[in-house]
């Protein structure tokens, strides 16, 4: 085979590659825009950190849902490195810490702050592709937010409260109904990370299901194709519990 077919041969590959990846992400970008607009003031989040002294063994090991605290406030760094486990992005290509069903990325996730060092209390979105914290409203919504979760009152007192929500259109236009069930899977896979992240900074959290979904919609200001789907909190650990 001559060079010159060669090289039209592999023109032709990176071709149609590149084209089939760029149909693959499309109906994730369009639906982004509405979703996504910039909504307010950025912050910069300190860059995560991707080794410990804590295994992964010790992590599942020690994993537990822990409900009482011993402090008021966390770190930035603790805030950032818990936001990079659930969907910190960890390849050139957009790739991030929880698998995604086509790389479509359903999942949305929402910083609640009560007590975190050197930021204001409010409601802000995590950009996974920034590594940036975005303003959505001012002010402290824990204890509204504890209503909304049947008045579990850890939901009042963690730190920070994490809200995970998904927009179920970006994995139906490619999977149909099966899409809902994968945007729920993910945010298992997404959920695990944080809860073995926490053990590794020593962080006690648990996750809280049962809450009503228009009150978490109405609360943390969400978008119409929103729905929330998990909520965590985060503190430091009391150990003596
Ligand atoms: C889908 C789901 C929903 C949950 N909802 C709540 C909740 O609303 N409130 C709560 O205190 N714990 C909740 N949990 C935490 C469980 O109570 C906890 O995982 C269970 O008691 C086992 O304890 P462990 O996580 O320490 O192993 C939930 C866990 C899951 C998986």
């Amino acid at each position: 085979m001559s060079t010159k077919i060669i090289v039209i041969i592999l023109l032709v590959l990176v071709t149609t590659t590149l084209l089939s990846l760029s149909i693959l992400h499309r109906p994730t970008e369009l639906i982004e825009k509405e979703e996504q607009q910039d909504m307010g003031e950025k912050i910069k989040l300190p860059e995560p950190c991707n080794t410990s002294n804590t295994s992964v063994e010790t992590a599942l090991s020690q994993r537990r849902s822990i409900r009482t605290y011993s402090r008021d406030t966390i770190t930035i760094e603790e805030v950032s490195q818990l936001l990079w486990s659930a969907q910190g992005i960890t390849a050139p290509w957009g790739g991030r810490t929880a698998p995604s069903a086509g790389a479509l990325y359903p999942l949305e996730l929402y910083l609640v702050v009560g007590g975190v060092e050197g930021v204001d209390k409010g409601v802000y979105r995590y950009r996974p592709e920034e590594h940036k914290l975005e303003k959505v409203t001012d002010g402290d919504i824990r204890a509204e937010l504890a209503d909304a979760a049947l008045g579990q009152e850890c939901v009042r007192d963690g730190a920070i409260d994490l809200v995970f929500t998904a927009v179920y259109e970006r994995t139906i236009g490619k999977y149909g109904e099966s899409g809902i069930r994968y945007a729920h899977m993910e945010v298992g896979h997404a959920a695990q990370n944080v809860y073995l992240q926490a053990v590794s900074l020593d962080l006690g959290t648990v996750v809280i299901g049962a809450f009503n979904d228009s009150k978490v919609k109405k609360v943390v200001n969400l978008g119409e194709r929103e729905n929330p789907l998990y909520i965590f909190l985060c503190q430091l650990e009391e150990r003596a519990n």
